[in-house]
């Protein structure tokens, strides 16, 4: 098995994590360092440590969504000692990590797993999974913008995928855009939002795939059910 898999397998951090965590120099097998990829180990006879410390695979599997708060780091650790989202599901004796990210000052639904696989599936850029948000701004969007936005935007000059963009009219709560994208580049609502010149005062993700965060409150988790699971994994409509 590569090692990389392994180590999402054992619920340390998704695949293209642990393929950074090998390069950093944090991985050693049977004692010897390896910060090379191609390395193949066989999970039965060799002995992986991250950062100093055994690893091996947890075979119960977890799978949860968090409606996660704005002010935390969708990390597991942070160095600024700011609240990650570890601090709201310590109640899972498992070793889950965030699928993903949302920023600091992003609020919604955050899958988190111990199964390297899965996050895998959802993370891969092979894998297009959409993810819809809602921005509170401070006007609404004119046609031309929303056509801008669909058709794809340039950041940093490179043109965004195409997108799904709407008005949201809800008089009593300002304006709302609701945004679907299937890349996961830096900031790229509040980015695509601003090349327009709309102000984002909040946002929120709403939906990933086939799975919506409902009316989960702030803070709180839930385990997916095993139809939502097979869901995002593609197996079921
Ligand atoms: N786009 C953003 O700007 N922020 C997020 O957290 C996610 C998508």
């Amino acid at each position: 098995m590569r090692l990389q898999k392994f180590i999402a397998e054992c619920g340390i951090a998704s695949r293209r994590n642990a393929e950074k965590m090998i390069e950093s120099g944090r991985v050693r097998v049977n004692g010897e360092l390896v910060d090379y990829m191609g390395c193949i180990i066989d999970p039965e006879c060799d002995t992986v440590e991250v950062d100093g410390r055994v690893i091996k695979t947890e075979s119960k599997k977890y799978y949860i969504m968090l409606h996660k708060p704005k002010n935390h780091v969708t990390t597991v650790s942070d160095d600024l000692g700011r609240p990650t989202v570890m601090h709201l599901v310590q109640d899972i004796n498992a070793r889950i990590y965030p699928v993903g990210r949302l920023d600091f000052d992003t609020s919604g639904l955050l899958i988190m797993t111990n199964d390297g696989n899965f996050a895998n599936i959802l993370t891969h850029p092979k894998h297009v999974v959409n993810k819809t948000y809602i921005a509170r701004v401070d006007r609404p969007l004119s046609e031309d913008e929303i056509e801008k936005l669909q058709k794809g935007i340039d950041l940093d000059g490179v043109k965004t995928a195409p997108a799904k963009v709407e008005n949201i009219k809800r008089p009593q709560k300002g304006y709302e855009v609701k945004i679907t994208i299937h890349e996961g580049r830096n900031r790229q609502v509040r980015r695509m939002l601003d090349a327009v010149g709309a102000n984002v005062m909040s946002l929120k993700r709403i939906s990933v795939g086939s799975l919506t965060l409902g009316n989960l409150p702030e803070g709180k988790w839930r385990r997916l059910s095993d139809a939502e699971i097979n869901k995002l994994r593609g197996k079921s409509k």
